[in-house]
């Protein structure tokens, strides 16, 4: 409705234009003046429904104002697995969002994000789930409540993805397990806030790209080289930020941002180069969620700021990159590499 009535009086605006004036500089405006009343003030859209080619129709009442919602909705931590019989019943184009009988990794996972997507992961019909973290008991216990939840095969690697040789050798062990390897989420990563460039610590610098990027790099290597050599390709899925695409606003943390730009353009280059061997890599840029990474005292003031200048006006759940990570890990994203997947209540919009 909205948009035949714009034409219409796109096209009588431009014929008053022409009268008198020389034909051959007649102008057609496309869009409206936004203090034209008839199109801002309708109150009711009509509806046409079809139902096995059957017409009935309706109207659509428009309200022009309604309250921003600025909650965060209650977390469901609880991993539900994907029944057998569930799974038959999925359409084609539902049935590609699923990963039955598929094997992943996913790095970071004791907590927080990572935890999430392998709990996403899990849901979606994945048969063994390998965690990588730095942290022992975390790790643990993630390892322990996902699999109680499930019922499928998860295992925990105490590794630091700073460390090539271990990573190779684990990577290894999980092929060896679970007889492949298809998905690889890199979510092991750090950050440091509220360091400036002129005093920022050399050593604390290098600490955070070699876990942000050189750890990311190591770990898709990794199995990079497991999915060639299986000749099954893969889908790799680093967690960037959108702190690769934008300075964050007001805390100062050049080197967390230098990290995930970095990050972004890792992704770009892997995508090019394994492309010919079925291997997809795509990343997630995340805005600011609300994970133990930001419950520290020093960001609380700033958390206000942030959510300020997000126009959804809210930090993302911990659960919000689920429903991406599904995708960009199954046949539903199949043409999909390269790509830099932001997702941030709007925050980069302003
Ligand atoms: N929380 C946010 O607002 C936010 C925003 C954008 C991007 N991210 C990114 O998302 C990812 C996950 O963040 P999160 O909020 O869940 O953080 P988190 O701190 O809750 O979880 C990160 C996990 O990574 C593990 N880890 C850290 N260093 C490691 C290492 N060297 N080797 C192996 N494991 C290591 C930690 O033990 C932890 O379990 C990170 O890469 C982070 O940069 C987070």
């Amino acid at each position: 409705m909205l948009a035949r009535n714009t034409l219409r009086l796109a096209s009588r605006s431009g014929a008053r234009r022409a009268i008198g004036a020389t034909p051959l500089s007649r102008s057609f405006f496309s869009s409206p003046k936004s203090t034209d009343p008839a199109l801002i003030q309708e109150h009711s859209v009509p509806v046409s429904s079809y139902n096995q080619g059957l017409r009935t129709s309706d109207e659509l009442k428009v309200e022009h104002t309604g309250p921003v919602t600025t909650a965060v909705h209650d977390i469901e931590t609880r991993a539900v697995p994907l029944k057998k019989d569930v799974h038959a019943t999925l359409t084609p184009t539902l049935a590609k969002f699923t990963l039955p009988g598929k094997v992943a990794i996913v790095t970071g996972a004791g907590r927080g994000l990572g935890f999430n997507m392998a709990q996403a992961l899990a849901e979606v019909g994945v048969r063994g789930i390998a965690i990588m973290d730095v942290q022992q008991e975390l790790g643990d216990k993630a390892a322990h409540e996902l699999s109680a939840q499930t019922g499928i095969d998860v295992r925990f690697y105490r590794v630091d993805v700073r460390d090539g040789h271990a990573m190779g050798q684990t990577v290894q062990d999980v092929v060896d397990h679970y007889g492949q390897l298809d998905i690889l989420i890199n979510a092991a990563g750090i950050a440091d806030s509220n360091m400036k460039a002129e005093t920022y610590d050399h050593e604390k610098f290098r600490r955070l790209l070699d876990i942000n990027i050189t750890g990311s790099f190591l770990v898709a290597q990794a199995c990079g080289q497991a999915m060639i050599k299986s000749g099954r390709g893969g889908s790799i899925i680093n967690i960037a930020s959108m702190s690769g695409s934008v300075v964050n606003y007001p805390q100062e943390q050049s080197c967390y941002n230098a990290s995930k730009a970095a990050v972004i353009q890792l992704t770009k280059s892997l995508a090019a180069e394994w492309a010919r061997y079925g291997i997809r890599v795509n990343s997630i840029s995340p805005g600011y969620m609300d994970t133990a990474l930001n419950r520290v005292p020093t960001l609380e003031g700033q958390k206000r700021i942030w959510i300020d200048h997000t126009p959804q006006k809210r930090l993302g759940c911990v659960d919000d990159l689920n429903n991406l990570a599904v995708y960009l890990a199954s046949d539903g994203s199949s043409f999909m590499t390269g790509n830099n997947c932001i997702i941030d209540g709007g925050y980069t919009l302003w």
